[in-house]
Parts: structure tokens; sequence; C-alpha cells
């Protein structure tokens, strides 16, 4: 009889633990769903989400990290959603330092004004590239005078010793604190990402023209340029996206050089006939001719904006990228442009209405 008794007790006692239990899973499993972002699918992390929120809060003291972009007028946006991107994937001090056209100042300020980005503006005047680019408005150097900024990174950052300079159509996905950090070899004045050991010419298309090499922004025939004894065969390197130091650049007058460059192909035409839209990359490769250091390629992931760009990485890839480059012909904030749903997520909307990504729910209107 006790037997039983006792051995009812212990159902009993079960019953309940049981019960407690699942009535405390049960519990849990709602505190979950409740804490679940309402518009993501259900199992569907969103990582950028989280981030954006914890670096919201973030007190960005310690050394300055200075980035430098450019910003002409009718890609504003472009630098918009670049900047965004590193800000909110980095805890570091970043300063940002955008070049643009004096037409562009007010617009600028009023869409950063809306950020909490910290930033300096500063007005390129096109007056310093007389003479050193083409007045033949067929060219494309004598359009895009901001593209040359980047020769000019000492002036305007005179108090840094190490920059950063990136063109506006990347995203960035990684700490640009690691770009920042990049070593550069003593005696070298910036670092670059190689065009052929990277890995964005793993499935380069071929045909596109030799633009691994030096053969294929230069007029090796030239007697300038045969005299520099260069191999024409030499990998180039990708000048959209480099760290560098400032102190050297200086002390071997790296603008000084490139603009000797730049005015004598005004004169005798050094540039290869079949350079795309990479107009400042001909003066950079000769003075940085096996004299520069190197980027981790996956800071550079490049070719977005190639057509089939869609088909040349892997999902996989792509998110792992520290910096996607959209170099090419078509832009993420333009027509069929591949991974645009990328820039998406980084793209601040401007207050002033003047500047719109063109997507296709906005080509149906
Ligand atoms: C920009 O505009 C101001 C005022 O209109 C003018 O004084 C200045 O010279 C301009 N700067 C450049 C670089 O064109
Ligand atoms: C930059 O170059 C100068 C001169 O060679 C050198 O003293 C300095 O350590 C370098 N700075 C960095 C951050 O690499
Ligand atoms: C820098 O190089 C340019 C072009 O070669 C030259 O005219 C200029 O005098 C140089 N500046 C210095 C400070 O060496």
């Amino acid at each position: 009889m006790t037997l039983r008794r006792v051995n009812v007790v212990i159902l009993v006692l079960l019953v309940i633990a049981f019960v407690i239990i699942l009535h405390r899973n049960l519990l849990n499993l709602t505190d979950f769903l409740k804490q679940d972002n309402p518009d993501s699918a259900p199992g569907i992390i969103l990582p950028f989400e989280t981030d954006f929120l914890s670096t919201r809060k973030v007190v960005r003291s310690g050394e300055e990290i200075p980035v430098l972009i450019t910003a002409p007028e009718e890609r504003l946006g472009a630098a918009v959603s670049a900047m965004n991107s590193i800000y909110h994937n980095s805890k570091a001090n970043i300063i940002f330092n955008i070049v643009t056209l004096n037409e562009s100042l007010l617009h600028l300020k009023t869409w950063l004004s809306k950020t909490d980005l910290k930033h300096r503006i500063i007005a390129f005047d096109p007056n310093i590239l007389t003479g050193k680019i083409s007045k033949d408005p067929q060219k494309p150097d004598a359009v895009r005078p901001l593209s040359f900024a980047r020769f000019y990174l000492p002036i305007f950052l005179p108090d840094a010793e190490k920059a950063i300079y990136l063109d506006d159509d990347v995203i960035v996905q990684g700490d640009i604190r690691e770009l920042f950090d990049t070593t550069l070899k003593s005696g070298h004045a910036a670092a670059f990402s190689e065009d052929c050991d990277s890995a964005s010419s793993k499935g380069f298309i071929r045909g596109a023209g030799n633009q691994n090499s030096y053969m294929g922004f230069l007029d090796f025939k030239k007697e300038a340029v045969k005299k520099l004894g260069m191999r024409a065969n030499t990998c180039s390197f990708n000048p959209g996206v480099f760290v560098a130091n400032l102190t050297e650049w200086k002390q071997q007058n790296v603008t000084g050089q490139l603009e000797s460059w730049m005015e004598l192909n005004v004169k005798e035409d050094l540039y290869s006939k079949n350079l795309a839209d990479s107009i400042i990359t001909p003066p950079m490769l000769i003075v940085f001719y096996k004299h520069h250091s190197n980027i981790d390629p996956m800071w550079n992931v490049r070719h977005l904006g190639t057509t089939g760009a869609g088909n040349r990485y892997s999902p996989h890839f792509v998110k792992l990228a520290k910096l996607l480059h959209w170099n090419g012909h078509y832009k993420p904030w333009g027509r069929a442009s591949s991974y645009s749903d990328i820039w998406d997520k980084w793209y601040i909307p401007d207050p002033t209405g003047k500047f719109q990504p063109i997507r296709r729910h906005a080509e149906d209107q």
C-alpha cells in the first residue's frame, strides 16, 4: 500500500515538474518571438541592423582616421552611401574629408546636416588643372575634374600623416580601421590592390582589353614611356582605393611628379587609346611603378559595375568582401546595376529631393 502511495506521489511530482518546464519554455519562446523584428522573415537575422543600433551610441575618440572622398553634383548620393557604410561598420574616430565643386557646397551641407557623419567639406578649384588636362570636351579628363583630387591629398589633409582615399562608388562592409592599419613599407608613399593577384581578377572576362597590365593604360610606342624602361606586362593596380603615407608623399613630391606626367600627356598623348574611364590611372602607374605597398585584395573587390558583374562572384564571396567597388559603367544608384540592393541599405535620402537613385518602381511611375 505505502509503496503504491509513494509511486503516486512521484508521478504527481513528475507531472508538476513537466508542466513547469513546459510553461517556462513557452514563455521563453514568446519572449523570443516578441524580440524578433516583425518585418523580417522568421529565422533570418539581419546583422547590419544590430550593428547599426550599437554604433549609434559609440563615442568616437582616439586617433583620427582621415578618409578623403570626392562628391560630384550628379552623384552626391554615392559619397553619402559610401560614408554611411564606413561609419556604421566601425567604432573608429573617422573624419570624412569631402572634396566637391563650389556649386555643390550648399547641397552637400544640407544633406550631411541630417546625419551624424563627422566631416569637413572642401571646395575644389578646377583651375589647378589648367594645362594638365586636355581641353577636348570629347576626352574624359576634361569633364571630371574631381577625379584628380586624389593627386593633391597632402594639400587637402595638411595635418595628416596617414590617410585613406576612396572612390565614391564603393560600399564598405569591414572595419575601416583594418584598412588604415595596412603597413606601408619604408619609402613607399601608398598601398594599392594589384590587378592580377587580387581576388577580383579571378574570372576576369577575357577580351575586356589588357586592363590587367601597364600596356592597357600607356602607349609603349611613345618615346617618353619607352625611356622609363618599364615592363609593359607589369601588373597594374587600381587607384580607386588606397592608403597613403603623406610624409613620404610630400618628400617624394608625388603631386609634382603626377602633374608633370599630366602636362606631358597633354603634349605627347602618352596614354593608351583603349583607356576607358580610368584617366587618372596612367600617371599613377608611372609614379608608383614597382614602388608601392599592397592592400588586402578583399579591401577592393571590384568590377561590380561591368557587364555580367552579377555572375562574377558568389553571394558568399560578396558577403565576405570588406569593400565592394562598382567601377565600370553600371553604378548601383543607376539603372541595371548588379548588387544595388546592398547599396540601397546604406543610402540616406536627399532632403532636397534633387538626387534620386533610379529604381524600377520609380521608372514605372
Ligand atoms: C566659389 O565661390 C565663391 C563665391 O561665389 C568664390 O569667391 C570662389 O572663388 C569660388 N571658388 C572656386 C574654387 O571656384
Ligand atoms: C611615413 O613615412 C615616414 C618617412 O619615411 C616615416 O618616418 C613614418 O614612420 C611613416 N609613417 C607611417 C604611418 O607609416
Ligand atoms: C616637384 O616636382 C615638380 C615637377 O617635377 C617640380 O616642378 C617642383 O619643383 C618639385 N617640387 C619640389 C618641392 O621639389
